[in-house]
């Protein structure tokens, strides 16, 4: 156990009304100098140990699928591992994503790492919201690398304005989700947008429906960032319509009542902060 004091994220950002606008028409943004590199840096031993306790002895890349390759996915730390509770539950963070919504509150859908090994895999094209029973399309996820980014691995590619969609029905990330959105890409001629190599305390922010993919990793340094997604406070629980809903109403929602308010145990107010 290191006996370390880790800092308190709770200065608010003043946020460019341009991220605002961007989450608004194209789904996505990015915000930069969210945290600082000294932030990110106390942090990262604490979110490493949350990964190593879900992934003590991870398969070799090559045994893997095409999901499996793209990361080691650790899920909420906060509760895993405490040490990381300081940036999961940041007001600073949610303030940002309450601002970004046009929302006064939100609170924790969960958290998770999602570390891009030494010759990773691609992340292939999908949304994220299939998986969630929520009855609004008011959640957003921030993307933060903990360390300066390689321009070799860089940040995700968002489809723009795909927030606006709605499931597009892609279904569960995958080899056929990839090749279902990459058809309807070519087809629609539309535009993709990425925000490049983020330096460590820079964040994307994209909402539940924004279709996102990321490249590969060629270099031999994992790529760590964290992730934490938010919905807006009032949000209601609605019937789950596949096993990923079941699972994520059993395991984030804390099994609430279909068209009960979401606020379970794993679900803190994060924004405003009590
Ligand atoms: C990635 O980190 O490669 C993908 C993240 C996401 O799907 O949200
Ligand atoms: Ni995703």
């Amino acid at each position: 156990m290191r006996a370390v004091a880790l800092p308190i994220l709770d200065a608010t950002h003043d946020l460019d009304p341009a991220a605002i606008e961007s989450v608004r028409e194209r789904g996505h943004c990015v915000v930069r100098g969210l945290a600082t590199a000294e932030e990110c840096a106390s942090y990262l031993p604490e979110i490493q140990d949350g990964v190593d306790r879900w992934h003590p002895e991870p398969s070799p890349l090559a045994d893997r699928d095409t999901y499996g390759k793209a990361f080691l996915q650790a899920m909420a730390l906060r509760s895993v591992h405490k040490q990381t509770r300081g940036f999961v539950d940041s007001p600073r963070f949610a303030g940002v994503a309450a601002e970004l919504l046009g929302v006064e509150g939100v609170r924790l859908y969960h958290d998770q790492a999602l570390f891009k090994e030494a010759g990773g895999g691609r992340t292939p094209w999908h949304q994220d919201q299939n998986y969630w029973p929520l009855d609004t399309d008011d959640i957003v996820t921030m993307w933060m690398p903990l360390v300066d980014l390689d321009p070799a691995v860089g940040s995700m590619t968002f489809l723009d304005a795909s927030h606006l969609d709605g499931d597009v029905g892609a279904g569960e990330i995958s080899d056929s989700s990839d090749a279902a959105i990459e058809r309807s890409i070519a087809v629609g001629n539309r535009s993709t947008t990425t925000h490049g190599a983020l330096a460590a305390g820079d964040a994307t922010f994209h909402k539940g429906w924004t279709i996102h993919s990321a490249g590969p990793n060629p270099t031999d340094a994992t790529r760590p960032v964290m992730t934490i997604i938010w919905f807006a406070d009032g949000a209601r629980i609605t019937e789950p319509n596949s096993p990923q809903q079941e699972f994520d109403l059993a395991t984030w929602l804390d099994n609430g009542t279909p068209g009960t308010v979401a606020a379970g145990r794993r679900n803190p107010r994060l924004w405003p902060p009590s």
